[in-house]
């Protein structure tokens, strides 16, 4: 049985006045059987950290470099995420993916870092609109998920987010025929290339325009085990209700 986890990624969004909220989203969720997990930016992540400490909430970054260590400026290790007291990282955004170039193959090589370092890998993947107006966005799944997976996936080390770059911050969503479609198509490959203990154990969370009002619809989803939720993470009010929709 795959548990539920509601992610909010803060992007680059948050001074140290929004730890405010995460103290909101602790208090209000003391449930461990469900997980949530806050990626705050980088400069909130150790006080993040020590605030979530022994409650149900896990935190995490939204990105790490692909080597331990070394002269890259700006950049931060999987292992200086884990020792500032992080469980998780997301990996392969399309904002990173975008803004930042990176493939599949970086991708794939910062979640081999992330595993090294003991970090659960939140790895993200979606269409662009034109790719899915082309009727190409299973061949776009198809190659992201061959090239950023590592070998060494497991249930436990992995999470995969299916958000289509249309769908982000926008306030469209696909229908539940389309989530579910894409979803379906991802639990079947990874079953094809793990096997079925480890393929059908990785969870699969949906990410772009998540809302309290569509979150209950979107949860009901076959294959739907949770949401990677960019705005409206940032405000407890509103996070809040799609926590309780999982
Ligand atoms: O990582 C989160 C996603 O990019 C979704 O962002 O909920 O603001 O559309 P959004």
């Amino acid at each position: 049985m795959r548990r539920k986890l509601a992610a909010g990624n803060w992007k680059m969004n948050g001074t140290r006045a929004a730890l405010l909220e995460l103290q909101a989203v602790i208090s209000a969720h003391a449930d461990p059987s469900v997980n949530i997990l806050i990626c705050p930016p980088a400069t909130l992540l150790r006080e993040a950290a020590i605030l979530a400490e022994g409650s149900a909430i896990s935190i995490g970054g939204q990105d790490c470099h692909a080597e331990v260590s070394g002269a890259h400026t700006g950049d931060i290790s999987a292992a200086m995420l884990a020792d500032a007291g992080a469980s998780h990282v997301i990996l392969g955004h399309s904002e990173r993916r975008e803004n930042h170039e990176e493939s599949s193959d970086l991708v794939r090589a910062k979640a081999r870092a992330a595993h090294a370092a003991n970090l659960i890998a939140v790895i993200c993947m979606g269409e662009s609109l034109a790719e899915r107006e082309a009727a190409n966005t299973l061949d776009i799944i198809a190659g992201q998920l061959a090239s950023s997976i590592p070998d060494a996936t497991n249930a436990g080390n992995t999470v995969i987010a299916y958000e289509p770059i249309w769908a982000i911050g926008t306030g469209l969503t696909p229908t539940v025929e389309q989530i579910d479609e894409v979803h379906d198509f991802i639990r079947q490959s990874l079953i094809a290339r793990f096997g079925p203990e480890i393929g059908d154990g990785i969870p699969l969370l949906y990410g772009g325009s998540v809302k309290p009002g569509n979150a209950a619809e979107i949860f009901a989803t076959d294959n739907v085990d949770g949401a990677l939720v960019g705005g409206a993470s940032l405000k407890q009010s509103d996070f809040s209700p799609i926590i309780n929709a999982l």
